[in-house]
């Protein structure tokens, strides 16, 4: 099982927004599988992510991992979430129930920021993935808001995506 943390980002630097939404949620290409998250989720098998990251699940139209086991950095349960949902205020417990019903796929560690570098801080992060947009956002969350600036990075892959956006894919070594 690998930590792969992939994330959309604007051709400006920003990861979400300047009202807090991901910032592929604008793209007019956005939609189930778009972004190459549909290759992305071919080794998948679970999704994790913070509480903030989230909480929108639990009003959008479609609930967007109906193929993935779903584990939240948390410490509340917020109101309507699904029974099978994990969510634990403690990261390396969190993470020994990941392992513990891990059958050999990987780990989607969506976001936000705060929660990857959580697990970067851990020394549990395999890859970093970026998916940059053909557009700017102008204002907004900056990934090293939260991420350690000195996380090592080590290019591994890059593609061109239908619509204009690129994924770069880094493996992550300790800090520089
Ligand atoms: N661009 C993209 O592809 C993308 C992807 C995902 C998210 N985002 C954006 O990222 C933003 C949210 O990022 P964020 O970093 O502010 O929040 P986040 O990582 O989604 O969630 C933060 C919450 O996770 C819990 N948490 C994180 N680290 C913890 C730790 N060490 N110990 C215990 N609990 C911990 C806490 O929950 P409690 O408060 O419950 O204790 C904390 O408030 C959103 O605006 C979202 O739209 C963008």
């Amino acid at each position: 099982m690998q930590i792969l943390a992939r994330l959309c980002m604007s051709a400006d630097g920003y990861v979400t927004t300047p009202d807090g939404w991901p910032p592929q949620v604008i793209d007019p290409t956005h939609g189930p599988g778009s972004h190459g998250i549909a290759e992305f989720l071919r080794t998948c098998e679970a999704a994790l992510m913070g509480r903030t990251t989230f909480e929108p699940a639990l009003t959008a139209d479609r609930w967007p991992w109906p193929d993935l086991k779903v584990f939240v950095l948390g410490s509340t349960r917020p109101a309507g979430t699904p029974d099978d949902v994990t969510i634990d205020d403690d990261p390396l417990r969190l993470l020994e129930k990941i392992r513990a019903s891990n059958r050999g796929g990987d780990v989607h560690l969506i976001g936000g920021p705060g929660t990857i570098e959580t697990y970067r801080a851990l020394g549990v992060l395999d890859k970093l993935e970026l998916v940059i947009l053909p557009f700017f956002v102008g204002n907004g969350m900056r990934l090293t808001e939260s991420l350690n600036t000195r996380t090592g990075l080590e290019f591994e892959s890059s593609r061109p995506l239908t619509g204009g956006a690129v994924e770069i894919v880094y493996r992550v070594s300790p800090q520089l």
